[in-house]
């Protein structure tokens, strides 16, 4: 009998989701009022930092891990059933997670738990380490190559690992990422402008702005409130001060990637030092930041393409190629 497979990429800011050929990214959020839900997904985002005092956005997953299951097992209901739309009935159903890896068991299981507890009918429930399903995402063939380094700079945590033959062999996480740079330029603004912006118009400063290293000034409407009259105004903010802004959370990932490669074993470096970095993950798109990182390691660095989305298509790879199946597992057989 053939096979509905899911691949699931739980995200500080994104929900990812495969189904086939299909990927679902929204944001992981949800809009409630009182104990009913609003919206969820992007549609919920709209309404953040807009909504009325009745509605309350939360975002479920702090820093990678799950830290509301409710609201969580609310999401992942909906997103199943949006993405599910052209899902056979009657086929079997299995599930793939990501897991990150720099967490505790409990915090890992909580993934594993959230499909277990949701009720849909599935044959099997595996999990996959994320930086080998990143690296997979990321044109690697994961489980024979040796030496792999990955680094996948999300919205909470950045995580980077070295894998080797399909399992980890060093990794470790900072909790810095794109939600960290997104208060340094709340912050940054505030000082410079006297503007107080919302969370939103930091990230698209820091879309439209940011880049490391060298790159032509330019400016972007920045709409908030002067902290002095408290009337709404809007000032062109200059990337000198988004630039200067994320220079501190790019420190704390370049110092993590070389402290990791600094406990690489000596044969898995001259591996590393061939085959080049992986970069992967949203912030991965800052310009610049590729160059930088070479620099910063004189290691030849690859991007991945659609990076926010390279963990879920790893997981799809993993699940649908035969010769990947020994890299999913079940929790009981390893978290024991
Ligand atoms: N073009 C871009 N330039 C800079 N940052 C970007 C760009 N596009 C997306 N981002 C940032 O990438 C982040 C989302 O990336 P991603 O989906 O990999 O994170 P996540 O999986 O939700 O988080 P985590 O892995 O930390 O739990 C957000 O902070 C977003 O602002
Ligand atoms: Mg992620």
């Amino acid at each position: 009998m053939s096979l509905n497979i899911f691949g699931l990429d739980i995200g500080t800011a994104q929900f990812k989701m495969s189904y086939g050929d299909r990927i679902l990214n929204e944001h992981n959020c949800i809009a409630t009022s009182g104990r009913e839900m609003v919206a969820f997904g992007d549609e919920a985002y709209d309404m953040f930092e807009k909504a009325p005092t009745n509605i309350k956005i939360t975002f479920p997953v702090k820093r990678g891990v799950i830290a509301d299951i409710e609201d969580m097992h609310i999401l992942l209901k909906n997103f199943y059933l949006k993405i599910n739309g052209a899902r056979r009935p009657g086929r079997m159903t299995d599930f793939y997670i990501a897991v990150p890896n720099d967490v505790t068991e409990v915090e890992k299981r909580a993934f594993y738990e959230l499909v277990v507890r949701s009720k849909i009918k599935c044959r099997h429930i595996l999990v996959v380490d994320k930086p080998v399903a990143d690296a997979a995402g990321a044109g690697v063939d994961v489980s024979r190559a040796k030496g792999i380094m990955i680094v996948n700079m999300g919205a909470g945590v950045t995580e980077v690992s070295v894998i080797s033959f399909g399992g980890i062999v060093v990794s470790n996480s900072v909790n810095t990422g794109g939600d960290r740079m997104d208060e340094s330029i709340i912050h940054a603004v505030r000082n410079e402008y006297n503007l107080e912006i919302g969370k939103k118009t930091a990230e698209r400063l820091k879309q439209e702005l940011a880049f490391v290293g060298k790159g032509e000034e330019k400016t972007f409407p920045g709409f908030g409130r002067n902290v002095l009259t408290g009337l709404p105004v809007s000032a062109r903010i200059s990337s000198r001060i988004i630039c200067k802004a994320i220079s501190e959370p790019i420190t704390m990932i370049t110092d993590k990637v070389r402290m990791i490669l600094e406990n690489t074993p000596p044969e898995l470096s001259a591996d590393i030092i061939k085959n080049g970095i992986f970069l992967t993950g949203g912030v991965s798109q800052i310009p610049g930041l590729k160059d930088h990182l070479f620099t910063e390691t004189e290691i030849q660095v690859n991007m991945t393409q659609r990076p926010a989305e390279s963990t879920v298509r790893g997981i799809s790879l993993i699940a649908e190629k035969a010769e990947f199946n020994r890299l999913a597992y079940v929790p009981e057989e390893r978290f024991a």
